[in-house]
């Protein structure tokens, strides 16, 4: 059956590990705001360099340009949504809700991943990606069976994101407190919030998420 559903939680919560596991496991489509704009930053337009700027700092991208990033896939239709690190803003909440009625979907659940913020630096300052398949690891959680080759690709392009260091992290959670925060009572009171332990083991988290999910 299809759903729609937003991962929401600080930045290091495991949005991008768990909208990985659900597309594997549920079919289901990951739009992950973040991905769309590292694709921007590397394409060398003028618009790519400015976002690479206020994403090194930690800053929140304007509402219009990701609005605009979630409208294009929107358009490209599909069969059952993970939006992850998308919306951040009550302004972005807004527009999703907005879009969603005008293509005739439904929001089915807000899964808001829980963690304290101790555990989110450790994740972030352990954290390596696959610049091939975008494969997420961690350093102790999650190392590569083979070091410096990807599991799931064979790949040896395993890299850090820019903005995975303490001062944009710091920026990052600040912005996450004060901008993004705010959506757990937008959707609590609309009544689609379901909360996770986001501190438990990866698949513990996963076997939660799909409990919440059960029967939509
Ligand atoms: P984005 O790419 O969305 O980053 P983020 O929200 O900061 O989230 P992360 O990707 O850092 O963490 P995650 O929750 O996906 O955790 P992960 O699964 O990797 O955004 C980056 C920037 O883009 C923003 O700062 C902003 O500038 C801009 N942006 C993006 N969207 C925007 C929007 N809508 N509006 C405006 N600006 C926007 O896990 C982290 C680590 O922990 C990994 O190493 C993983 O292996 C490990 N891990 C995961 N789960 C567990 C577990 N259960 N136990 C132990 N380790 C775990």
């Amino acid at each position: 059956m299809t759903i729609n559903i937003i991962l929401l939680g600080p930045p290091g919560a495991g949005k991008g590990t768990q909208a990985r596991k659900l597309e594997e496991e549920r079919g289901l489509v990951q739009l992950s705001t973040g991905d769309m704009l590292r694709a921007a930053r590397s394409s060398g337009t003028e618009m790519g360099r400015r976002v690479a700027e206020v994403m090194d700092r930690g800053e929140l991208v304007t509402d219009e340009i990701v609005i605009g990033l979630i409208r294009e896939k929107l358009a490209e239709g599909g069969n059952g949504f993970i939006f992850d690190g998308f919306p951040r803003t009550l302004a972005q909440a807004d527009a999703l809700g907005a879009l969603l009625d005008e293509t005739g979907m439904t929001l089915d659940a807000v899964i808001e991943m829980q963690v304290d913020d101790a555990a989110l630096v450790r994740r972030i300052t352990g954290r390596f990606t696959c610049g091939n398949c975008g494969e997420v690891y961690h350093d102790e959680t999650k190392p590569t069976a083979k070091p410096g080759v990807c599991d799931a690709c064979g790949s040896t392009d395993l890299g850090r994101r820019a903005d995975d260091n303490e001062d944009s992290l710091k920026t990052r959670l600040l912005e996450y407190y004060k901008k993004t925060s705010p959506l757990i009572g937008y959707y609590y009171a609309k009544g689609k919030l379901a909360p996770v332990d986001g501190l438990a083991a990866m698949d513990e988290v996963g076997a939660q998420i799909a409990a919440a999910l059960n029967g939509k």
